[in-house]
């Protein structure tokens, strides 16, 4: 793909894709908070779930939830089923556009992860995106309605690994948005294949008059809370690509992992914080425990050059270093084909470009070693203790 119109395509539907993102996410917050604050009153018909009163937009909102008899059935109804598909069907599109369109494979690889092909990792990619789908999917079919606890069981099996696999096969930023990806697609796939025909055939049997079907409620509910504990955790994914502290380290599976259950869990405080006076407490472990946790496993490792004797290193070393393995990207325009501006606006074409990075340098290049990404110009260990050296040693640019 041309570069340019890489770049266009991903400005493009990123930006479909965060709102349309924030729009399903924002209606399904909303829907299960409604769900949460009904309220009886004498007066509701029998088919009344319950009532609410809302404030919003200087005027007063009041909302019930209920059963309808076929007469009542009203002219227009708002189903909220476009903004998920919006949402995945962008989502999809950008995965594919930024990792799979051009390089060939070649940004899903990390050699220092895994020795794969960028062919293997491509199938490997969307095999854990629709493959993680259609295990999810089959186990809730087949165990759904007999044995909901043990499809809860492999679900969790599932994800856990996912969590566990994908970060020790594909290169870490990419892995962490494929296992996104796949989340995504068990919850838009939901939303697809379950919850919207259960509620046509409600719509149906309403229309027709016949007794309502509580076992469609019941189905489609399943799916929604699935998508609830989902939720959150595919947030912090989308955004994982951030942060290289979270993905590039040593532990990034169980990193993956703590924000995933943690995620979970407060979504699960903001289910239950009405009914369980004791949720508070709750969420502050929760928050602290995991924040303790993110914290050490996030640390970068001091760099090895730290304990080296000051040597002082000549500058042209390390301008030959970084003009043979960040040049090629960090340029103002760069050579690398997959690039038409400079990553971040970052360059290291000057001495004065150079030293101004420097902190970043130390921790991209000497510390978590992220850079350069998926390692693509080689760069050797003794070239990253050199850049330590030298920065050590007061990083002279004379
Ligand atoms: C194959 C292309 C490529 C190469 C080679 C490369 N980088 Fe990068 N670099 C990127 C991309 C893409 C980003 C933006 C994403 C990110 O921050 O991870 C980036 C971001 C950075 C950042 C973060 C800038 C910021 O605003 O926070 C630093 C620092 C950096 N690179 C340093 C280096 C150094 C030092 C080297 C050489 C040792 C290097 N890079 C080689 C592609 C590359």
């Amino acid at each position: 793909m041309d570069p340019n119109l890489r770049e266009l395509a991903d400005i493009i539907v990123r930006w479909i894709h965060v709102i349309a993102g924030i729009m399903w996410v924002g209606n399904s917050m909303l829907f299960n908070w409604l769900d949460r604050n009904l309220e009886q009153r004498k007066g509701l018909s029998p088919k009344s779930f319950g009532e609410i009163w809302m404030l919003h937009s200087g005027a007063y909102y009041q909302v019930e939830k209920k059963m309808l008899r076929p007469e009542e059935y009203p002219k227009i109804l708002h189903w909220f089923k476009w903004q998920s598909y919006t949402t995945w069907l962008s989502g999809i599109s950008l995965l594919l556009i930024v990792y799979y369109a051009s390089g060939g494979g070649s940004y899903l690889v990390d050699t220092n992860v895994s020795k794969i092909s960028p062919d293997f990792a491509m199938d490997f990619g969307l095999g854990t995106v629709f493959g993680g789908f259609i295990v999810y999917d089959v186990i809730w079919r087949v165990l759904g309605k007999r044995a909901e606890k043990l499809a809860t069981a492999l679900t969790l099996a599932l994800v856990a690994a996912a969590v566990w696999f994908v970060p020790h096969v594909l290169e870490g930023r990419s892995a962490f948005i494929h296992v996104g990806a796949m989340l995504g697609t068990i919850m838009a796939g939901n939303v697809f294949l379950h919850i919207v025909p259960s509620q046509r055939e409600l719509v149906l049997a309403t229309q027709k008059g016949s007794a309502d079907d509580l076992s469609l409620s019941k189905h489609a509910k399943q799916r929604s809370i699935h998508n609830n504990y989902f939720t959150f955790p595919l947030i912090f994914l989308m955004v994982s690509n951030h942060f290289p502290s979270t993905f590039s380290g040593k532990y990034s599976s169980v990193v993956l992992a703590v924000f995933i259950v943690t995620g979970a869990l407060i979504r699960h405080f903001m289910n239950i914080r009405f009914t369980w006076r004791p949720a508070l407490a709750y969420l502050g472990v929760t928050m602290v425990v995991s924040a303790c946790t993110i914290f050490f496993l996030c640390r970068v490792p001091k760099a090895e050059a730290t304990a080296a004797p000051r040597e002082k290193i000549a500058f042209s070393r390390v301008e030959l270093v970084m003009q043979t393995r960040c040049v090629p990207c960090h340029s103002h325009k760069p050579s690398d084909p997959s690039l038409m501006a400079p990553p971040n606006g970052v360059m290291f074409e000057t001495p004065e470009q150079i030293k101004g990075y420097v902190d970043k340098i130390k921790l991209r290049a000497v510390m978590s070693k992220n850079m350069p990404q998926g390692n693509k110009t080689n760069m050797t260990e003794e070239e990253r203790d050199l850049l330590g050296k030298w920065i050590l040693g007061g990083a002279n640019i004379d």
